[in-house]
């Protein structure tokens, strides 16, 4: 093989050229099927835990029975003496836990000190799953318990981030002088991530010291850094594997204590160690989604225009964590208001680590902000299309930056004549039977990001390619998108491209996280494709610009070969390096939507059924039409579990989780979700990546939840502030 080239591209400048236009394939936008699709359905794609190499050890985390405190004695010595049982970890390095996805987050629990009830303090290891839950579960463990634990929002000690505070003109006159204005607060509840495949992580040390581990993780480029930090080991020395991953919603963007424990006990076993979370270690001991609390002030001109916009929020997290849900994101540019504030306070609570999960910020903070729109909307006495569409601003509010493509005003229209929005009427207007209907609508937006990406391209002398990447696919579609990319850009069928993912000893991919998955790794693809296809005009002697590739043949005027006649027995690699850039501090980028519901409430009950849902959404290029409206599906179904059924309820005393499962945590399901219609409004975003897309994956949740809640006050007159709107709060 002739010597990799690289083709690396930082995006400080729009990429005009479009060159997934410039391509005849035909592959991109398409409802391409998913190549990973057939195996997935047959059970023959493997996740983690699933392949176990010979004399494999079976894992069981010990988990912290006390909020916070010290742990005095593990038992170690009698678990050790029962059947099975091949031994018991525990130590400094156990519990090091960067959950939130970066290489730098500290720990904040170290092996004896406890944050939170259900930590992970120690792992017992036994030669079956039964040996090692039997011993695990029953050791004896003592404590001595902290008197200063805090599981209560209210009372807990709380933090200011400067940083995170925004304080422009004075809202407080504004209020006093507006027109018209509300002053309300929302709260919402703390979400579980609950992907269906639990965390789990399969560890083996070979005679080198190189550590493999098949586990379950969305970011593997830095996973693979968290480890080897974790276990005080060179980065070259951990391998990763997770060519499928089933779900993440942000509970896999770092390691969790599964993957450390595994690794620590099989090199002290010198065998093979699994250890695979049950849904109850997953819900106590990955991370959640904060509860928060909201006061929204907004007021307006006469003509409902907005003057101010106040955004005060309270959040959660264990002290010392660095995270906090960001709920102002896109508080900052969605719409106008001179006068702002922007308020965040985090209160530290001794309860489950609280995380980046599904849309973090925009999908708790839009649900507040959605439904104070629609409550300003009524004292303003317009139509709640018409406030958001008053209020869009011609630059960011704050700094004057100008916006890049933003279709929120057209999504509006668009999804108010395809629900048949002119046929709402006043609360309590619409009746069938017991059950009042009513519609509701709510602006969508999810701030674009990219991350740096690389990808090899291989084009191979039967005539196929291979991209090779440790991105992953946690469900949403990267196996189709790259594949469609890279035939696009080579010339080749969907069925001539072969997509390997999830393993670092690929070039590093984004890592699936904050949308970002498609666009960046999607153009490191790109930029690879492109230098093969120089090299195919070397190889032919025809000029770049004369090169059309299509259905495996390159052509150039006259010339005219087949991928295999170019090939020869010389395949032709690339490797292409994307890097955000100085764009995203020229543009505000983000995706737009509109979300519209329909609902009907139980008089005599207060149940709430969602009858139909609508999403327009804006997004750059669609370059899958079927993975992207999935996505934006999934994403909506979520915001019924927001507005109506989830709450990961902590007990008062101890803050332990008390609904711990899929059976008591109440994710919508089929019968809770109705028809729902997506449809997306053309654009291409040049300030973004050269392919010309924006994230998707998180959009469909930002605001899908207040498109409910208003709908339940247009049906029965009832406004829920306090979410989710369970019977009790309707009635
Ligand atoms: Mo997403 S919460 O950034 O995995």
């Amino acid at each position: 093989m002739s010597e990799t080239i690289i083709r690396k591209m930082q995006m400080d400048e729009p990429d005009e050229r479009r060159v997934l236009d410039l391509t005849s394939q035909g592959l991109i936008g398409r409802p391409v099927t998913r190549p990973d699709g057939p195996a997935k359905v047959a059970g023959t794609a493997s996740y983690a835990g699933e392949i176990l190499p010979e004399g494999t050890a079976f894992g069981v985390l010990v988990r912290a029975t006390i909020a916070k405190g010290k742990v005095a004695s593990l038992d170690e010595a009698s678990a050790t003496a029962m059947p099975g049982v091949l031994g018991v970890f525990t130590g400094e390095r156990f519990l090091r836990n960067p959950a939130q996805g970066g290489a730098d987050a500290a720990p904040v629990q170290g092996a004896s000190e406890v944050a939170y009830f259900g930590q992970p303090i120690g792992l017992v290891v036994g030669e079956t799953y039964e040996d090692a839950r039997h011993a695990a579960y029953t050791m004896g463990v003592t404590y001595e318990p902290a008197d200063d634990a805090s599981v209560d929002l209210d009372t807990a000690k709380s933090e200011r981030p400067d940083a995170k505070q925004l304080d422009q003109g004075d809202l407080d006159a504004a209020m006093a002088g507006a027109a018209h204005g509300v002053d309300v607060t929302y709260t919402t509840t703390p979400d579980s991530s609950a992907p269906m495949e639990p965390h789990a992580s399969v560890a083996s040390w070979d005679e080198e010291g190189v550590l493999t581990l098949r586990g379950s993780y969305q970011m593997l480029r830095h996973n693979r850094i968290e480890l080897a930090d974790a276990l005080g080991i060179e980065t070259e020395k951990v391998r990763i594997l997770a060519p499928f991953v089933g779900g993440g919603f942000g509970s896999k963007l770092g390691i969790a204590p599964e993957a450390v424990a595994a690794s620590i006990a099989a090199k002290a076993l010198k065998r093979p160690v699994v250890v695979a979370m049950t849904r109850q270690h997953v819900f106590e001991g990955t991370i959640r989604r904060s509860e928060t609390s909201q006061r929204m002030r907004l007021c307006t001109d006469a003509d409902g225009r907005l003057t101010g916009f106040g955004h005060d929020s309270k959040v959660s997290n264990l002290p010392g964590e660095s995270f906090s849900e960001p709920l102002a994101m896109t508080t900052h540019f969605l719409y106008r208001g001179e006068n702002r504030r922007i308020g965040h306070e985090i209160r530290r609570v001794n309860r489950t680590c609280a995380g980046s999960v599904r849309a973090p910020g925009e999908a708790p903070g839009m649900l507040a902000t959605e439904c104070a729109m629609d409550e300003l909307a009524e004292v303003c006495g317009l139509d709640p299309i018409e406030l958001r569409k008053r209020n869009i601003p011609d630059q960011q509010p704050e700094n004057g930056t100008p916006y890049g493509t933003r279709l929120l005003a057209e999504c509006l229209e668009e999804g108010a004549h395809r629900f048949g929005w002119a046929d709402r009427k006043a609360p309590g207007e619409r009746r069938e039977g017991e059950w009042l209907i009513g519609m509701g609508v709510a602006s969508a937006a999810r701030t674009n990001m990219t991350a740096p990406a690389s990808a090899r391209v291989t084009l191979r002398a039967d005539g196929t390619a291979l991209v090779e990447t440790d991105m992953t696919d946690i469900g949403t579609g990267t196996y189709a998108i790259l594949t469609q990319i890279a035939g696009e850009m080579l010339g080749l069928p969907a069925d001539r491209v072969e997509v390997t993912l999830g393993d670092t000893d690929f070039p590093p991919g984004s890592g699936s996280g904050g949308s970002w998955g498609a666009s960046s790794t999607g153009a490191a693809v790109m930029l690879a494709c492109e230098a093969v296809r120089e090299q195919v005009c070397l190889r032919m002697g025809v000029e770049p610009s004369a090169l059309t590739m299509r259905d495996g043949e390159a052509m150039a005027g006259n010339t005219r070969r087949t991928l295999e006649e170019v090939v020869g027995d010389e395949p032709v690699a690339a490797t292409g390096d994307f890097e955000p850039g100085s764009t995203t501090e020229q543009r505000v980028m983000a995706s737009y939507g509109a979300h519209f519901a329909e609902v009907a409430v139980n008089q005599t009950t207060g149940e709430v059924r969602v009858r139909r849902m609508l999403g327009v959404f804006s997004a750059g290029r669609i370059l899958n039409e079927r993975t992207a409206r999935s996505q934006c599906i999934g994403g909506m179904i979520w915001g019924i579990g927001e507005a109506l059924t989830e709450d990961l309820v902590h007990d008062p005393r101890d803050g332990h989780v008390v609904n711990r499962d899929l059976a008591e945590y109440h994710v919508p399901v089929n019968l809770d979700a109705p028809p729902i219609e997506i449809a997306f409004l053309e654009e291409l975003e040049d300030w973004g990546s050269p392919i010309q897309s924006k994230g998707i994956g998180e959009l469909g949740i930002c605001g899908s939840g207040a498109a409910i809640g208003n709908a339940i006050y247009n049906a029965c007159g009832v406004r829920i502030r306090d979410f989710p709107a369970t019977p009790d709060k309707v009635l």
